[in-house]
């Protein structure tokens, strides 16, 4: 298969100097990366800055902001079997971004921000038959009620649920579900066996599909 792999946090610029992101290691879409081209799949890595080491054996497309990752997404798409929405996508933008960098006063700033693209949703509402959308729910509350219901809105096929504990943590707990199954959950285990299991399940779900 072609999987298309995003992972890292946005960061969304607010001048030449600052930026903001959020706490995304990064670790989980790189061990998926790692877990898609040991099982033999052709890998493209959309990157947002972390402190990962870039993997061998991937193509790797290195972007900024939510912006440029929704651009190589609508890029890389077309020609993948499947896409992984590992990262951290920033949900806001700064509605202007200075072209200096800000001077300090002592008045207080408020900064405007606006609506970034949902890139999860643009793939769920264009992907064609035979293609796997996969994302992810990042849920403080409700888990698994609040991930049902990004796996419906965004019309996807696998939604790979955690909670905040989950950021840069080397072992976390996910639950994930197909469209058709119930919930299967994998405790505290480290994100390569989380990995695994993830890319295991596409598999299984793309033989389903061509029956
Ligand atoms: N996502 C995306 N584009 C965005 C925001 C999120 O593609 N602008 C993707 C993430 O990569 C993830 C999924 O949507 O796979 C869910 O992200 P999450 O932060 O859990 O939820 P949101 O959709 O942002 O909703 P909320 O923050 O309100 O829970």
């Amino acid at each position: 298969m072609r999987i298309l792999i995003t992972a890292g946090g946005t960061r969304e610029y607010i001048d030449p100097v600052r930026f903001i992101s959020n706490a995304s290691s990064g670790r989980m879409g790189y061990a998926l990366v790692r877990a898609a081209l040991k099982a033999g799949h052709k890998v493209t890595l959309i990157t947002a800055p972390t402190t990962q080491r870039l993997p061998s054996g991937a193509k790797v497309v290195e972007v900024e902001t939510a912006a440029q990752m929704f651009e190589a997404v609508k890029k890389g798409f077309e020609i993948c079997n499947c896409l992984i929405m590992a990262a951290a996508v920033s949900d806001y933008t700064s509605a202007r971004t200075a072209k200096t960098k800000i001077k300090k006063s002592n008045k207080s700033l408020t900064l405007k921000l606006k609506p970034t693209a949902d890139i999860l949703k643009w793939a769920g509402k264009h992907k064609r038959k035979n293609q796997i959308v996969v994302g992810f729910a990042l849920e403080d509350r409700n888990l698994r009620q609040n991930a049902e219901i990004k796996l419906k809105e965004k019309n996807i096929d696998i939604i790979i649920a955690n909670t905040s504990d989950a950021i840069g943590a080397g072992k976390s707990t996910v639950q994930i579900k197909t469209r058709d199954s119930s919930w299967t959950k994998i405790e505290n285990a480290t994100k390569a066996i989380i990995a695994k299991k993830v890319i295991s399940i596409i598999i299984a779900r793309r033989k389903y599909e061509r029956r």
